[in-house]
């Protein structure tokens, strides 16, 4: 009797890296004739949903775009807003990061924060530092460009006083320079509301990662489609390995 081909289980190519530039809020607020807030404090409970499917599914850092270098740009009383729901995040669910062992990173230039935010992200990142769980990584004030500005200034120093040969600096050189340093690379950059933009978010990083435009609005992803972009991921690796 013949036997039946025993079907394999396909590898899941699980992306080591994610990041989300989370955006829709207002018009996810708009659609519903809500002030822009509500669709902020909307998008944090899918924060929040995000995160902890990114821990069941086994992402060992989900990096976020929650404040760009250019969100400056828009009313103090909505910059104010943003700051508050940050504030409430951290009171809220630093419990559960550090009980599920969750090392918490900020990229970007926090300092420029409100006093008070500073001090509850200091504490915040003191409490994880010691963990070592999946890295939770937020974008905070962050600018690609200004990181990679930053990286040139601290080579183009080392190099002045001799400490670094010019012909040396490599790709390798700048990448210990960048505020991701300690993280995967990047596999997998998502962007939601169906806008297909980077807008100065992890430049350099996602050269060679997966971009995934959704139109999904922030608040209205959650776990469902974070397992369906990495599914997504998973199926153009399989075609990449075919070819
Ligand atoms: C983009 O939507 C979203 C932001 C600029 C802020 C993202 C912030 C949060 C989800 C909340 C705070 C984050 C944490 C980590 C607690 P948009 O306002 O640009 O939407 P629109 O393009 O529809 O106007």
């Amino acid at each position: 009797m013949a036997t039946a081909a025993i079907p394999q289980a396909a590898p899941v190519v699980l992306p080591r890296h994610v990041a989300i530039i989370m955006d829709g809020n207002g018009r996810w607020a708009a659609a519903r004739r809500l002030p822009r807030a509500m669709g902020h404090r909307a998008g944090v409970e899918s924060v929040r949903a995000v995160t902890r499917a990114a821990r069941t599914l086994g992402i060992e850092a989900l990096t976020l775009y929650a404040f760009s270098s250019e969100n400056w740009r828009r009313p103090a009383e909505e910059i104010g807003g943003l700051m508050k729901l940050l504030k409430l995040f951290i009171r809220n669910d630093l419990a559960e990061l550090v009980r599920e062992g969750v090392q918490l990173r900020v990229l970007g230039d926090y300092r420029r924060f409100p006093a008070d935010v500073v001090e509850l992200i200091d504490d915040a990142l003191a409490q994880t530092g010691g963990n070592r769980g999946p890295i939770l990584a937020i974008a905070l004030n962050y600018g690609a460009q200004s990181e990679l500005v930053e990286a040139a200034r601290a080579l183009a120093a080392r190099a002045a006083t001799g400490a670094l040969d010019p012909a040396a600096i490599d790709a390798d050189a700048i990448e210990a320079q960048l505020e991701t340093r300690e993280l995967p690379p990047l596999d997998l950059l998502i962007r939601t509301s169906g806008e297909q933009r980077l807008s100065n978010f992890l430049l350099w990083q996602a050269a060679y990662a997966e971009l995934l435009f959704v139109d999904t609005l922030w608040p209205d992803f959650g776990a469902d489609d974070l397992a369906a972009a990495v599914e997504a991921f998973a199926r153009r690796q399989r075609r990449y390995g075919g070819l």
